[in-house]
């Protein structure tokens, strides 16, 4: 970041990662002194942790946090990936701004989105670059923080960490928590330190249950990990349970539902429907909408992104 003194025209290189404590708690500008003219004089704060070079709003981020949602499950291929790209593309297009942070070491969001960046969530972590550095833009209204391979090597610095290895992410991210809507979290399939990372991070949790083999066991094996959190921090909630791969012409599906709907009344979404779609989009760097708007998969998402908005009329 670049600073002029408005009397002697003295320019001077700050590393933003100076002022943006100021700036997260909410300072609009800091003083500075000219070394050369001794003038004093306000520098602003407001282009700080610009969106390739959208300034954030100072106004907006006083008000407003983002919602923390992950998107999460032990078990692989559920559509955690397809549901976090596509809602937070829904999202993106209704109007919202939106982070999608890709914390599986496959990298899979960011292909599904026809993006290949040269830094993310690992650069993040470490701090080799600042946060403005490691965020793309993949679309109108939607980032991307990206994941992939290079997370591994993340994962074990956080556990080497002595204490508050649990906070690593919620650290890196906390500069962000004024300047989206949304902030959806895609993650791995499994259990390890960076989805406890995710869970001490956000503050709803979104189940994507493929109406296949056993998903209700599944489930009731997450409830009891998510249990364990909840014990330390009691703010992340189970929201929303979103039931995938429905295929119609199949019983088995429709009794899951039907149990589904027993256990958890007020989380349970409508279903996304089986669509042949949905897995050739991530191929073409396309999502739903983009790839086929007039399909089912595309009504399904649209459906998803008005339950987890809470606004009836968007994108109808
Ligand atoms: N409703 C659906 N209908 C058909 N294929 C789907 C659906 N949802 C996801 N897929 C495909 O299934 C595979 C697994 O989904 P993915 O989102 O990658 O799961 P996860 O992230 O949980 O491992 C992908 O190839 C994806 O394109
Ligand atoms: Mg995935």
């Amino acid at each position: 970041m670049i600073i002029t003194c408005p009397k002697c025209a003295r320019t001077y290189k700050v590393n933003p990662d100076v002022l943006k404590p100021f700036a997260d708690a909410g300072k609009k500008n800091v003083l500075a002194t000219c070394k050369s003219c001794k003038l004093k004089f306000p520098v602003s704060l407001a282009p700080l942790l610009t969106l390739e070079g959208e300034p954030i709003d100072p106004q907006r981020r006083l008000t407003s946090v983002a919602r923390k949602i992950c998107i999460t499950l032990s078990k692989g291929g559920v559509g955690k990936t397809t549901t976090s790209v596509n809602l937070g593309a829904g999202l993106a297009l209704a109007g919202y701004k939106v982070l999608l942070v890709d914390t599986d070491t496959q990298g899979q969001s960011s292909y599904s989105l026809g993006k290949s960046p040269g830094a993310g969530l690992t650069e993040l972590l470490t701090r080799e670059l600042p946060v403005s550095e490691c965020l793309v833009k993949a679309r109108n209204n939607l980032w991307l923080l990206s994941g992939g391979k290079s997370l591994a090597g993340v994962k074990r610095i956080i556990d080497k960490k002595s204490f508050g290895a649990e906070f690593t992410l919620s650290e890196a991210l906390s500069p962000l928590d004024h300047q989206f809507d949304f902030i959806l979290i895609d993650t791995s399939p499994g259990w390890d330190q960076l989805i406890v990372n995710v869970l001490f991070y956000s503050t709803e949790v979104l189940v994507p249950i493929a109406l296949e083999v056993m998903p209700v066991h599944g489930l009731s094996e997450f409830m009891k990990s998510l249990g364990a959190i909840q014990k330390y921090r009691s703010e992340i909630q189970l929201k929303y349970i979103v039931p995938t791969f429905l295929d119609l012409r199949i019983k088995g599906p429709k009794e899951l539902y039907k149990q589904l709907r027993k256990l958890y009344p007020q989380q349970l979404c409508t279903p996304i429907r089986y669509n042949e779609s949905l897995a050739d989009a991530p191929s073409f760097g396309k999502t739903i909408f983009e790839f086929a708007p007039g399909s089912t998969a595309s009504e399904d998402y649209r459906s998803l992104v008005r339950k987890v908005s809470g606004n009836e009329s968007d994108l109808l």
